[in-house]
This record gives C-alpha cells, sequence and structure tokens, in this order.
C-alpha cells in the first residue's frame, strides 16, 4: 500500500479535484482505494456526494476515540471508499496540540490500514495553509503530488512547498517521504501566460511534471455541486480523459504499471 499526499499551501490550486479524480480513476482501474478528507471544508466529502456525517470521519480517530477502519463510507463507485471530514475537524488542529504526538496522529490512525491488502492506495486531501493537520499528512505520506495552476507566481509557490517537503524529510519524522510530481492544472489553451507557466515549470522542474496538463474547464468546476466526479458528469469531455491519463501516469510512477 502506498499513501499519497496531494498537497500546496496555495488555496484553490486544483487539490481536492485531483484528489478525488485520481481516487475514482485509481478505483476505475481496478485499485483499492482509500481517499481520506484532510480538509474541515470537507470538499472531496461532498464532492463524491457524499453526507458529511458527524461522528463518523477522521476527526475521532484523530483525538482517539475510534479505530480509522470503523469510520470508512464506501462511495457510489466500487473500490472507493472515504474517510471523510467534518466541521469538528477545523477545532482539531487545536484540541490536538494539547493531546500526545500530535503530529503523528494522522500516521498512527492510518498505521493499520498500511498491512490491510484491502487497500492499495491511500489519498490524502490536503487543507491549504501550513498547519497541524497539512504537517501531519506529510508525516504521514510516502509520496506528495503538488497541483499547480497555471498561474503568475506558480513558480514562487512550489518552490515553497517544495523546501517544506525538504525540511520534513531532514527532521525525524519522515526521512524517507518524496515527491512523486507537479500536476499543472486549470490550463487555458487560449492564453500565453498558461503556456509560458507550463513552460516555466518544466524548464526549472524538468521531469518532476507529469506530462499530462489538466484544462481548464466549466464541466469539472460544476461536477461537484451534483455530488458527481467529472467521469459520472461528462464522462466523454476533455476533462475526464485528462484526469484518466493523469491516472495511468500516476499508476506508472507508483509502480503499478500493469492492470490488476
Ligand atoms: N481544471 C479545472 N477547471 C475549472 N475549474 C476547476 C478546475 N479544477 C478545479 N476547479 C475549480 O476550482 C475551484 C478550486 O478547486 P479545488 O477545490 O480542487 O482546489 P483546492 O486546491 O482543493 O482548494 P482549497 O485550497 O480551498 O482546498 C473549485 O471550485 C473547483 O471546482
Ligand atoms: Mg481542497
Amino acid at each position: 500500500m502506498q499513501t499519497i499526499a496531494i498537497c500546496n499551501q496555495k488555496g484553490g490550486v486544483g487539490k481536492t479535484t485531483t484528489a478525488i479524480h485520481l481516487a475514482a480513476g485509481a478505483a476505475e482501474a481496478g485499485r483499492r482505494v482509500l481517499l481520506v478528507d484532510l480538509d474541515p471544508q470537507a470538499n472531496a466529502t461532498s464532492g463524491l456526494g457524499l453526507e458529511i456525517v458527524q461522528g463518523k470521519s477522521l476527526y475521532p480517530v484523530l483525538i482517539g476515540n475510534s479505530r480509522a477502519l470503523d469510520m470508512l463510507q464506501p462511495s457510489r463507485q466500487e473500490n472507493l471508499q472515504i474517510l471523510s471530514s467534518e466541521m469538528d475537524l477545523a477545532g482539531a488542529e487545536m484540541e490536538l496540540a494539547t493531546l500526545e504526538n500530535p503530529l503523528l496522529r494522522v500516521r498512527d490512525a492510518l498505521a493499520p490500514l498500511r498491512h490491510d491488502p484491502a487497500f492499495d492506495l491511500v489519498i490524502l486531501d490536503c487543507p491549504p495553509s501550513v498547519g497541524l493537520l497539512m504537517t501531519s499528512a506529510l508525516i504521514a505520506a510516502d509520496k506528495i503530488l503538488v497541483p499547480v495552476q497555471c498561474e503568475y507566481f506558480a513558480l514562487e509557490g512550489v518552490g515553497k512547498i517544495l523546501s517544506l517537503i525538504e525540511r520534513i524529510k531532514q527532521g525525524d519524522h519522515n526521512p524517507s517521504l518524496s515527491v512523486l510530481g507537479i500536476v499543472l492544472t486549470m490550463y487555458d489553451t487560449r492564453t500565453r501566460l498558461s503556456q509560458q507557466v507550463s513552460q516555466d515549470l518544466r524548464t526549472h522542474l524538468g521531469e518532476q511534471v507529469f506530462r499530462t496538463i489538466i484544462p481548464r474547464s466549466v464541466r469539472l468546476a460544476e461536477a461537484p455541486s451534483h455530488g458527481q466526479t467529472i467521469y459520472e458528469y461528462d464522462n466523454s469531455g476533455a476533462a475526464a480523459a485528462s484526469y484518466r491519463q493523469l491516472t495511468t501516469e500516476l499508476l506508472s510512477r507508483l509502480g503499478f504499471a500493469s492492470p490488476p
């Protein structure tokens, strides 16, 4: 089992959209996937059309009242389960700070799943801003995937998250953490800016940048308001095709090259 955190301290860059569609895409490709919603906004939970149920989430697991395995919810899709978020997670950052080993609680909560043959892949949707929940995700993950919006200042934002990852690696808790790759999102083919940003990122980061680029798509922005993935909402469109292609690239980078 491998744990991938979808992370960028910048808000609104496509983290949740990418987490949902890689999770659903990998499940569609036959991998058994758990999506963990670490963001108190609960966008991944509601984007998949799931109810936010107080007390049935990551929150009681983090404060030590429940086991992760007892809190999982099925999605409509085969092979895809979710450990959802809820509002209380917003208070968890302060509450956790008063408990023992707050930074290790996400890792410890997910530890029983590591050796559970029921899962091939755990995907963590991180909140924006560097706080306890995001840092805990970086400590719990094997690899990080960084979505980057094709806009001015993108390179600076990537620099910040890469140096944060480097700091975690140099600390005691997760020295084997690595960057799986950078994904360009919301690419607008009509603007020179998108082309320029994509070129700059490839020049500076080379092979770390995934070949697949996610286009800006109105359908993709609409899908979560219907509680549907793009594979359900507009399966034949360009956005669904690009997230499927990104899933294939992800699985290949993870060493899951051939179908199960
Ligand atoms: N490729 C895209 N084309 C058009 N809209 C998109 C695309 N990707 C995401 N969006 C929309 O942009 C907004 C931000 O995306 P998303 O919620 O995935 O970002 P995020 O990084 O998770 O945000 P936050 O930092 O608030 O958690 C959402 O309304 C989403 O539906
Ligand atoms: Mg989000």
